[in-house]
């Protein structure tokens, strides 16, 4: 991989003050994601990962409510419509890595899908040069921070969380990440 497809393209980084607020931005990404796309999702447990997730499932408009994938290596939710499936893996469990992953036999095309990887970061960058990386994180100070989650991260309330996009690759040089925060 060249030095030149690791240099981001294009970023954004905002405030999302609760979990449905994530959804909405769930639901914009959606809006600009295309067949190909790859989309790695880093935050710790109960950051949010799949709650994004679950938004950008319901602005493809795919089949089957997004859940947690820990039980499951990977889920695919046939479109409705005639966009892309969504591809959803929780790399968490994807222990050797890319070739596991292409070892999953998944029915669909990952060219013709949207693939969302949670804790993908390190495990699986060789499927694309051109990938978007998500780091959510608890916002310090935030509205609710460190009274909404307890240590194992199971949050009920809602707390706010930083959110910070980055594209890398030519697929995102150039592209607009604005107009994401909810
Ligand atoms: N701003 C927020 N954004 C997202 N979720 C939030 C927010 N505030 C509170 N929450 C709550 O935090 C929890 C996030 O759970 P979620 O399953 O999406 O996390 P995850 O990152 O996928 O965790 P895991 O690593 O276990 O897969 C949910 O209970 C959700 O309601
Ligand atoms: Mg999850």
């Amino acid at each position: 991989m060249s030095q030149l497809s690791e240099t981001p393209v294009s970023a954004a980084s905002f405030t999302v003050p609760g979990a449905e607020p994530m959804r909405e931005v769930g639901r914009r990404l959606a809006a600009r994601l295309r067949p190909g796309d790859l989309v790695l999702l880093t935050g710790p447990l109960g950051a949010g990962k799949t709650t994004l997730t679950r938004g950008i499932g319901e602005g493809l408009g795919v089949r089957g409510a997004v859940t947690s994938p820990t039980f499951v290596i990977a889920r695919v939710h046939p479109p409705l419509g005639d966009g892309p499936p969504l591809v959803h893996v929780d790399a968490y469990r994807l222990g050797g890595g890319l070739d596991e992953m292409e070892d999953l036999d998944l029915d669909v095309a990952l060219p013709e899908s949207v693939v969302v990887v949670e804790w993908g970061e390190g495990r699986v960058e060789e499927l694309s040069d051109d990938r978007l990386h998500v780091v959510i994180e608890r916002a310090e100070g935030g509205a609710g921070a460190g009274e909404a989650n307890g240590d194992n991260g199971d949050a009920d309330g809602d707390g706010t969380r930083r959110v910070t996009l980055t594209g890398v690759g030519p697929r995102w040089r150039g592209a607009s990440l604005d107009g994401l925060a909810p």
